[in-house]
């Protein structure tokens, strides 16, 4: 039987204020951390988490993209709950884990009030109950402690970006999923899969993956109309947002050496959405130019 937080598609929108004058708006994905990983990177880790710290802004707008935390994969669970395991250690794994998601949480906890939210991942846990809320995820614990909104496993984000009177100024029509695979080993297979997307969302302009830990993202622009009789040109991206998960340690198991695949890029891919003001014929209007970084 599904599980309560199986599955779940939310939409959610978000104000974001710029200055009249043209501003930009940032958007940082990160992901498949896997932070109590003994592989996770704790160096491209600390300097991602610093970087954004220095970097942020009133306009930054930082989104989780799954994988927080390693323990468990989603058939580990399954194997857990197959085991029939004693209360005391189910409990047990219950404060492990619990500790291993505040530790998580403390390191981003400068992100506060600009989260767009928690994409659910594959690896997370799922407490038993006990003095926890049984059922609920490591993600959901993030979210609600970081004041922020839980997401599922996969979200349309639409970012309004206003004017401080109030004034529209565009819309950035986001779709995250934590992600499927590649489907290839190649460096362009994955972003094949991200493209497919835009085949069930037909209206976005950044479309974000995580899982299979690949980094980075192609555009492609398409004709999309922006007003009655206005058709222009939209920038989309197809983005894959990194990982911290390193692979082929001396001496280091890990399945990513066992199965031959092909080491992670560490690290995350960001956005840079600039409003610049045009003036014509006494009419303004914002130009939107898009920047990937990675
Ligand atoms: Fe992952």
């Amino acid at each position: 039987m599904a599980k309560p937080w199986d599955g779940i598609f939310s939409a959610k929108e978000v104000d974001v204020v710029i200055p009249a004058a043209g501003g930009t708006v940032y958007i940082e994905p990160f992901g498949d951390v896997h932070h109590d990983n003994k592989s996770c990177c704790k160096e491209t880790w600390g300097e991602f988490l610093e970087d954004a710290y220095n970097r942020m802004g009133p306009t930054t707008l930082f989104l989780g993209m799954g994988d927080y935390i390693d323990m468990a994969s989603s058939s580990e669970r399954k194997g857990l709950a197959a085991a029939g395991l004693h209360d005391t250690t189910m409990d047990n794994l219950d404060i492990i884990a619990n500790q291993n998601i505040n530790a998580f949480i403390e390191d981003i906890s400068f992100m506060q009030g600009k989260l767009l939210g928690f994409i659910q991942g594959n690896h997370d846990w799922v407490f038993e109950g006990g003095p926890y809320e049984a059922d609920k995820t490591g993600s959901q614990v993030m979210a609600e402690d970081l004041g922020t909104e839980w997401l599922g496993v996969s979200s349309r984000i639409t970012v309004n970006v206003k004017l401080r009177s109030g004034k529209l100024v565009d819309k950035i029509k986001i779709y995250a999923n934590h992600g499927k695979g590649g489907g290839g080993s190649t460096v362009g297979a994955p972003f094949n899969t991200v493209q497919k997307m835009s085949m069930t969302f037909g209206d976005g302009e950044l479309f974000l993956m995580g899982h299979d830990h690949s980094l980075g993202g192609l555009p492609s622009t398409v004709l999309s109309s922006r007003g009655d009789d206005d058709v222009g040109a939209l920038r989309c991206y197809y983005g894959r947002t990194g990982s911290f998960l390193r692979a082929y340690e001396p001496n280091v198991q890990s399945y990513v050496t066992a199965g031959g695949y092909k080491p992670a890029t560490l690290g995350v891919i960001r956005y840079e959405y600039k409003f610049t003001k045009r003036v014509i014929d006494g009419a303004i209007s914002y130009k939107k130019k898009v920047n990937q970084i990675s």
